[in-house]
C-alpha cells in the first residue's frame, strides 16, 4: 500500500515537472517581460515521496542520488544540486519503530554526507566528519538507524553545508506515530529563500552580506506565489520546514493553529499571531478547510533585529475546491505536560558573539574547530544557558538529542516545549534542559549556515 502510494506520488511529481520542462524554461529577460497575470497560480504539491524498496513493514529502504541538477524557480533555471533530481528532495516517510535505511549514491564531484536534523541517531550515522568519513565523490554509503520519535524532521548534508544545502540538497523526513489520529489530508511544505538580481536567480550562499537583509524570494516546494488546493470540509495537517540557510519566516493566516513543533505534537496547541520559523526549524499546523480561500503571509523578519517595516508578502494561498463548512479541529493527543522547574544553576554556558561588520561568529569566543569540548555524563540532566551578545539573531541547533526550553529572558513557557532548534534574539538569554541520553560527540551550532561555516559551532560530549 505504501509502495503504491509512493509510486503514485512519484508519478504526480513527474507530471508536475512536465509543467515547466527544462528545455522550455525561458531566458531570464523573456521571463521578466512575460509574466501572465491571467493564468491561475501554480499548484503547490507536497514533494514526491521516496519509494520504499524493502517489503518488510518495519524497514524503509530508500535510495537517494545526490547529483548536479537544474533547479527551476519562477521559470528561471539555476544550476544546483538535487536528490533524485528534485528540490526539495524526496520526502522520506516511516513510522516510529521502523528501521530507516538510506543508500546515498554520491554522483557529485565532491564529497558529501547526510545529517538527520532533529532525529536522535547513533553518532556514527549523524553525518559529521569526525564520526564518519565523508562519502567521497562517485561512491556510496548506507545510513541505517531506528526511528524512536514521531515528528517532522529533515535531512541535509553536513559537509560544506552552507553551500551544499543552499544548492538544493535537502528534503523532509516524516516519522508517523500510528496512534495519532489522521487528518483528511497532509501537506509537506519546504521553504527556501533565493536571491534575485537582474532577472537571474541564485542561492544566497555567495553573498555574505545578504543576511543583513531579508531574502528577496521565498519558494514553497519550489513554487513562488502558488496555491494549495484542499477539499472544503476537510482537515489538513501541514508540516512546515524552513530549509533556507539564513532566512527567517514569520507567518500568519486567519485561524493559525499550531499543533506541532520540532519534535512532533506540542504539549498543548498554540494560536500565536505569527509563527516564527527560524532556519532549520519546523512546525506542524492544522488547517480547517471551509468555504473561503486564505493567504499564508510572511512578515519580513531580519536577523539583525526581528520584525521589519517591509510589507508582508503572500507566500501561497489555500484554496478550497468544493467549498463546504469548515470541520472542527481534530482531537490530537496533546500530553498537557507542564514545563520543568528551572533549578536556577547552569552546567554549560554558551555565549554567542560576533558582528556583521567583521563576520567573525563565535561561541564562547572560540571559532570551530578550535573549541573547548564540554562534557555531560551519560544519563544526567544538564542545564545549558545561551546568551546572545552579538548583533544578529542565531538559531541554535543541537545534534543527537532534543532539549526542553526552560525560559526565554526569564519567562518560562506554560507547557513543556521540546525543540532541537531555538532562535536566540539579540541580547536574549535562553535556558535549556537536556537529558543527556545519547552518547557521542555532538555538534552544536548556529543554523544560519554561513555563520556555522565561519566558526559558530562547538562540540558537546555525552559519555
Ligand atoms: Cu540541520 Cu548541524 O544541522
Ligand atoms: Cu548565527
Amino acid at each position: 500500500m505504501r509502495e503504491a502510494r509512493a509510486l503514485l506520488l512519484l508519478l504526480l511529481g513527474a507530471c508536475s515537472s512536465e509543467r515547466a520542462p527544462f528545455a522550455e524554461a525561458p531566458a531570464p529577460s523573456e521571463q521578466d517581460a512575460g509574466v501572465d497575470a491571467q493564468t491561475s497560480p501554480p499548484e503547490v504539491r507536497s514533494p514526491a515521496e521516496a519509494l520504499d524498496e524493502d517489503p518488510s513493514p518495519d524497514v524503509v529502504h530508500v535510495t537517494l542520488h545526490a547529483a548536479r541538477s537544474q533547479v527551476h524557480v519562477e521559470g528561471r533555471v539555476f544550476d544546483g544540486y538535487a536528490f533524485n533530481g528534485q528540490v526539495p528532495g524526496p520526502t522520506l516517510r516511516a513510522k516510529v519503530g521502523d528501521t530507516l535505511q538510506v543508500e546515498l549514491i554520491n554522483e557529485l564531484d565532491e564529497a558529501t554526507t547526510l545529517h538527520w536534523h532533529g532525529v536522535s541517531v547513533p553518532v556514527a550515522m549523524d553525518g559529521v566528519t569526525w564520526a564518519q568519513d565523508p562519502v567521497p565523490a562517485h561512491s556510496k554509503f548506507t545510513y541505517a538507524f531506528t526511528l524512536t520519535h514521531p515528528g517532522t524532521f529533515w535531512y541535509h548534508p553536513h559537509l560544506d553545508s552552507h553551500r551544499q544545502v543552499d544548492l538544493g540538497l535537502y528534503g523532509a523526513l516524516i516519522v508517523e506515530d500510528p496512534a495519532e489520529p489522521r487528518a483528511d489530508a497532509e501537506m509537506v511544505l519546504v521553504f527556501d529563500a533565493w536571491d534575485e538580481s537582474g532577472g537571474a536567480i541564485e542561492a544566497p550562499h555567495g553573498d555574505m552580506h545578504a543576511h543583513a537583509q531579508t531574502p528577496v524570494l521565498w519558494t514553497v516546494n519550489g513554487v513562488v506565489g502558488g496555491a494549495v488546493e484542499a477539499a472544503g470540509g476537510q482537515t489538513v495537517r501541514a508540516r512546515l520546514i524552513n530549509s533556507s540557510i539564513g532566512g527567517y519566516l514569520s507567518l500568519s493566516w486567519p485561524g493559525l493553529r499550531q499543533i506541532g513543533g520540532d519534535q512532533g505534537l506540542l504539549s498543548a496547541p498554540m494560536t500565536p499571531e505569527r509563527l516564527l520559523l527560524a532556519p532549520g526549524a519546523r512546525a506542524e499546523v492544522e488547517w480547517l478547510i471551509g468555504e473561503q480561500p486564505f493567504a499564508v503571509v510572511n512578515h519580513p523578519y531580519s536577523l539583525s533585529g526581528g520584525p521589519t517595516e517591509q510589507a508582508p508578502q503572500t507566500l501561497f494561498e489555500v484554496i478550497p475546491d468544493d467549498p463546504r463548512p469548515a470541520p472542527s479541529p481534530i482531537a490530537w493527543p496533546f500530553d498537557g505536560l507542564r514545563a520543568h522547574d528551572d533549578p536556577g544553576y547552569m552546567d554549560i554556558l554558551y555565549v554567542f558573539s560576533g558582528s556583521q561588520e567583521t563576520g567573525n561568529w563565535m561561541i564562547n569566543g572560540e571559532v570551530f574547530p578550535d573549541v573547548t569540548i564540554e562534557e555531560i555524563p551519560l544519563g544526567e540532566t544538564a542545564i545549558i544557558e545561551l546568551r546572545n551578545l552579538s548583533d544578529t539573531e542565531h538559531p541554535f541547533h543541537l545534534h543527537g538529542m532534543p532539549f526542553e526550553v526552560l525560559s526565554i529572558d526569564g519567562v518560562a513557557p506554560l507547557y513543556r516545549t521540546i525543540e532541537d532548534t531555538i532562535n536566540v534574539r539579540i541580547r536574549q538569554r535562553v535556558r535549556l534542559r537536556l537529558e543527556a541520553n545519547n552518547p557521542g560527540d555532538w555538534m552544536a551550532h548556529c543554523h544560519i549556515l554561513p555563520h556555522a561555516h565561519q566558526g559558530m559551532m562547538t562540540v558537546l560530549r555525552v559519555q
